[in-house]
């Protein structure tokens, strides 16, 4: 935690000097007071007459002290929120940078709910454990420690009254912070799984309408929550009962010291004024003990959070990056060399002994049944996951070999799910080459057939998109995923099932756009429909994770059972025979 906090020493020791400063005067008070007490009220040293002197003279120095001690105390406030927020900043963006550089099976295992609370609710609460660190930790001890000398030089009988009792109230609050301990950690773990209940819920709100879950997800939902109210319950009470225990041992304090005063301030060993003083000082040393009481809950609290952080800050992501960045031989090449694959945590080869090659500028199409394997393949080719066995080689290199961030530079993909994010229409395009302008965002939307659609929206171009792209349909969410596609100028195209919302004619239109405006390109096409593959180079069909056939229609037609099938079945939609 020093890296984040070292930058903001110089205001943790500012903000320690102004704590010292309000202590101090809060321990100079009852001293003054006792003053006040004895010798003008009293007037113990003038032969019992009262000074009304010492009173004003004496309550304006009080009055001046509080004045300053306010001060310090708000100064400290000030330096130690700048501290601690600056700190959670820090632990906040890289925890955020740390987690954009992990591999998808290193973010599916932490889950997005946990990365969120982590993010989020944990750094929070470290950031309460540093500033309540920085303001408890000078403000109790120092408090604790000065009670207890000034309670000794008021008279030192006092003193060790407060010593014997010093044992219990240790006892008693090791014992609650160690039996509320494991609450802590237990509560972020809980808060967890309400993040990911919401995420889920939330992202997913039309399907749990349409099957009609709302009343079990609230179940779900409220079976979460209550899980966390138990622990936060749990840990409340133990603290609960802490307070009055410790209120306990201070009054038996305060009630030995009126004794002893008694006793001993008829026989001339103290005064009035001292007892009095003794008194206060023991509320103060209440008040530091509950003061340290809630610091240890903080620091337990912000250490349970602090090594959630860690968790992240520490783990390094899983795909190592190479240092190849690209030269200009060879551009578009894809090798797959036996690649084999099983999902992480998985033990059955999702794709085995793969080998196909497609040249610089070839479109090859793959086709299979749902499942099979298709994603998986080409989700291989920019990397998101490693081969288990083999290589698959980009312009020539392992893709391992590859820097990532040059390998999917030249690596333009249209996911299967398409992804909008909030943002306008053209930003959203603009995602494929933040430095294109307007005409080219126009240009690559008219290659992706999304042009006509987007022109007729009432703001056109910088028509807001709602999250996730929910204001838009199936297809035209599709087809602005495109145009970010086509605008980036990459020398590899995958579009992964990328046109199956689009009907016949639009997907046509789309492939002979992009015939037109990028050829020389390395295009991959997964798709289900013959109409979308059958122009393709090549068209590899997939089947229980191998390459089944590989060739043009017309040698898988006549070679290959499964394209047959396939064929034959989609003959019914009467484009498949027209050669268009
Ligand atoms: N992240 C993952 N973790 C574990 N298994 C996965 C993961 N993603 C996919 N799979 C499994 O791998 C297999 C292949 O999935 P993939 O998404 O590649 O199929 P696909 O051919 O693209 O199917 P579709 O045509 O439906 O898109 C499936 O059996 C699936 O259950
Ligand atoms: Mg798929």
């Amino acid at each position: 935690m020093w890296k984040y906090i070292k930058k903001y020493i110089h205001f943790m020791i500012l903000a320690g000097l102004c704590m010292i400063l309000e202590v101090t005067v809060d321990l100079l008070q009852p001293r003054i007071m006792s003053r006040i007490v004895d010798d003008g009220v009293l007037g113990l040293s003038t032969g019992g007459v009262g000074d009304m002197a010492v009173i004003v003279r004496l309550g304006l120095t009080m009055m001046g002290l509080v004045v300053l001690g306010g001060t310090g105390g708000a100064l400290c406030s000030v330096f130690a929120t700048i501290a601690s927020e600056n700190a959670g900043n820090g632990m906040r963006k890289d925890a955020f940078r740390r987690i954009m550089r992990f591999s998808f099976p290193q973010v599916d295992r932490f889950g997005a709910g946990a990365l969120i609370t982590r993010v989020t609710n944990d750094v929070t609460q470290v950031q309460n454990m540093i500033m309540m660190f920085v303001r408890g930790m000078i403000r109790t001890s120092y408090m604790f420690l000065g009670s207890i000398f000034f309670m000794f030089s008021l008279y030192p009988r006092f003193g060790v009254i407060v010593l014997c009792a010093l044992p219990l109230i240790a006892g008693t609050m090791v014992l609650c912070l160690s039996k509320a301990n494991p609450g802590f950690a237990k509560m972020q773990a809980q808060l967890d799984g309400i993040n990911a209940i919401m995420q889920e819920d939330i992202s997913g709100i039309r399907i749990i309408k349409a099957c009609v879950r709302e009343a079990y997800e609230k179940l779900r939902f409220g079976r979460a929550n209550d899980e966390l109210i138990g622990t936060q319950l749990h840990v409340l009470v133990i603290f609960a009962f802490m307070s009055p225990m410790m209120n306990l041992f201070m009054y038996l304090v305060v009630i030995a010291i009126l004794l002893v005063g008694h006793i001993q301030a008829g026989a001339g060993g103290t005064t009035p004024g001292a007892v009095m003083g003794a008194v206060t000082y023991t509320t103060q040393l209440l008040n530091s003990i509950l003061g340290l009481v809630m610091l240890f809950q903080n620091i337990s609290r912000g250490s349970a959070s602090w090594k959630r952080i860690k968790e992240i800050l520490h783990t390094e992501p899983e795909l190592a990056d190479g240092t190849f960045a690209g030269d200009a031989k060879v551009r578009g090449r894809i090798e797959f060399r036996d690649v084999s694959f099983a999902y992480p945590g998985t033990a059955k080869p999702v794709l085995r002994h793969i080998n196909l090659t497609v040249e610089p500028g070839q479109t090859l199409a793959v086709m299979g049944a749902t499942g099979c394997g298709k994603s998986t393949l080409i989700d291989l080719i920019p990397r998101f996951y490693d081969v288990t066995e083999g290589a698959v080689l980009v312009d020539g290199v392992d893709v391992r070999d590859w820097d990532q961030q040059a390998l999917r530079d030249r690596v333009s993909i249209a996911l299967q799910k398409s992804e909008l994010f909030s943002v306008p229409v053209a930003e959203n395009i603009r995602w494929g080459d933040e430095d294109a302008d307007r005409a080219g965002i126009q240009r690559a939307a008219e290659t992706a057939q999304a042009d006509g659609f987007i022109s007729a929206m009432a703001q056109g171009y910088d028509t807001p998109v709602a999250e996730r792209g929910m204001s838009l349909s199936g297809g035209q969410k599709q087809r602005v995923s495109i145009a970010r596609a086509v605008l980036k100028k990459a020398e590899i195209m995958i579009f992964d099932d990328a046109t199956s919302a689009l009907d016949l004619k639009t997907e046509a239109d789309l492939f002979q756009a992009l015939d037109r405006e990028k050829s020389g390109v390395t295009r991959i096409v997964v798709a289900q429909r013959i109409a979308t593959v059958r122009k393709a180079d090549r068209i590899a069909v997939l089947e229980g994770g191998t390459i089944a056939a590989c060739g043009t229609h017309e040698e898988l037609l006549a070679s290959c059972p499964i394209y047959q099938d396939i064929y034959n079945s989609q003959m019914g939609e009467g484009d498949e025979d027209d050669g268009q």
